[in-house]
C-alpha cells in the first residue's frame, strides 16, 4: 500500500461508517498559490452574481470551463441560427474577472444541433454545414479562450471502440473527430485544442481506444494539442488508476489536461477515502513531465455546485460531497490533502 494510503486510512476508517460526518474544518493557502500549473474550476453565468462563490472561485483559481453554456444547448437554435448571449455573458463575466476561459464543448454526441441531425442523410450538405457550424463557434471565441475541448466523449465505455450511434459519425463517421479540429484550427490559430473524454481512469479498454483516437488524429495531421481525462471519479478509485492512467496518456506526448475533477462518496462502494484519490490526482499530475502539465480543472467550487447534486444526479437523502470546498465555501479536508500534495 503506497504512502497516500496508509495517510487515508485512519481518515477513511472513520468515514465510512454511518451518516455523513461533519467535515474537518481546515485552513489552506491560495490553491493557485501553491499548484505549479494552471487551476481550472467549472462555472456558470449566475454563479457570479453569487459574492461568496466569487470569493473561492477569485481566491483560489485561475480559469473557468462554462459548465454548459458554451455548449449548443445553450447557443443553437434549431433553425440553424446561435444566440450565444448566454456564453458571451460568462466569458465577459469571467474575463472581467482576471479569469482564463476553457472552451468546452463543440462537438458532443449528446448534443448535436438540430439543424445538424436534419442532414444526417446527405454527407456533402451535412459536412458543408458542420464544417460551418464548427468555424462559427471556434472563431467566435478566437481569442478570448485559451483552448477548447474540440470534441467530448468520442469512445463507448465498454472497449467497443468509438462512438457511433449519434449524428455526427451517422454523417462523416470517424472523420467527424478530424475535420472538428481542422476547422476549429482554421477559425482559431491560437487556441489549444483537446479531445476528453471520462472513465479513462477506471477502463483501461476505454483509454486504448482513446489513445488509438488521439494517435490517429496525429497521423492524419490534425491539429490535435492536448488530451483531456475527466477524472470524475469515486472516493473509493483504486490506489494506482490515477497514475497508470496518466502515464499511459502521456505517451503520445501530448499535453494532458485533467479537466472535470470531482469525487464521489455517493459513487464509492468501498472505503471512502477522497483524501488518498485527491493526493493521487495531484501526485500523478506532478509526475508528468512539466511541458505536458497543461492544467486541473475541478467540476465545481463548492458541494452545492456539482452537477452531483443536481437533476437526476442528485440523491436527497445523501447529498455529495464530491469538491473541495463545502457549502460555506470552507476549505474541507480533501482540499487539505489536494494542498499537501502539491507541497511537500
Ligand atoms: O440553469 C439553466 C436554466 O437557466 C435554463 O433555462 C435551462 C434551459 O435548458 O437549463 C439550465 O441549465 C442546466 C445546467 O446544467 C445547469 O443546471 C441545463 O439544462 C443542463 O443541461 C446542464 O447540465 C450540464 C450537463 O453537462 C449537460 O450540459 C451540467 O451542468 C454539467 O455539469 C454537465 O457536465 C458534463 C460535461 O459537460 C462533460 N462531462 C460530464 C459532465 C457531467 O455530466
Amino acid at each position: 500500500m503506497n504512502r497516500r494510503a496508509l495517510i487515508a486510512a485512519p481518515l477513511a476508517l472513520a468515514a465510512c461508517s454511518g451518516p455523513p460526518v461533519a467535515e474537518a474544518q481546515v485552513d489552506i493557502p491560495p490553491l493557485k498559490s501553491v499548484a505549479p500549473f494552471p487551476l481550472g474550476v467549472a462555472a456558470m453565468t449566475e454563479q457570479f452574481d453569487d459574492s461568496a462563490w466569487g470569493e473561492v472561485v477569485g481566491t483560489h483559481f485561475d480559469r473557468v470551463t462554462p459548465e454548459w453554456e458554451m455548449k449548443a444547448e445553450a447557443f443553437a437554435r434549431e433553425d440553424g441560427t446561435y444566440d450565444f448571449s448566454r456564453a458571451d455573458r460568462l466569458v465577459g463575466r469571467a474575463t472581467g474577472r482576471g479569469l482564463s476561459v476553457f472552451g468546452h464543448t463543440i462537438v458532443w454526441y449528446t448534443q448535436a444541433p438540430a439543424f445538424l441531425q436534419r442532414l444526417t442523410g446527405d454527407r456533402r450538405a451535412f459536412e458543408e454545414a458542420y464544417g460551418r457550424y464548427v468555424r462559427t463557434v471556434a472563431g467566435r471565441y478566437r481569442g478570448r479562450v485559451v483552448a477548447w475541448d474540440v470534441v467530448n466523449e468520442p469512445v463507448l465505455d465498454d472497449g467497443q471502440g468509438y462512438r457511433t450511434r449519434h449524428a455526427f459519425h451517422e454523417a462523416l463517421g470517424i472523420d467527424y473527430v478530424r475535420l472538428a479540429f481542422e476547422h476549429a484550427r482554421e477559425a482559431d490559430p491560437a487556441a489549444v485544442l483537446f479531445l476528453n473524454d471520462y472513465n479513462l481512469e477506471q477502463l483501461p479498454k476505454k483509454r486504448r481506444d482513446f489513445l488509438r483516437l488521439a494517435e490517429s488524429l496525429l497521423k492524419a495531421g490534425a491539429p490535435l494539442g492536448g488530451l483531456g481525462t475527466q477524472t470524475h471519479v469515486p472516493a473509493d478509485l483504486p490506489v494506482g488508476a490515477m497514475d497508470e492512467t496518466l502515464r499511459d496518456l502521456a505517451s503520445l506526448g501530448l499535453p494532458i489536461h485533467v479537466s472535470e475533477v470531482d469525487i464521489s462518496a455517493n459513487r464509492a462502494r468501498g472505503r471512502h477515502e477522497p483524501e488518498r484519490v485527491a493526493a493521487e490526482i495531484v501526485d500523478a499530475f506532478q509526475g508528468l513531465p512539466e511541458r505536458l502539465r497543461w492544467g486541473v480543472t475541478i467540476w465545481g467550487a463548492r458541494h452545492g455546485d456539482s452537477w452531483l447534486n443536481r437533476g437526476e444526479e442528485k440523491n436527497p437523502l445523501r447529498p455529495d460531497r464530491p469538491l473541495l470546498f463545502d457549502d460555506q465555501g470552507r476549505p474541507t479536508s480533501t482540499a487539505a490533502a489536494f494542498v499537501r500534495a502539491l507541497t511537500t
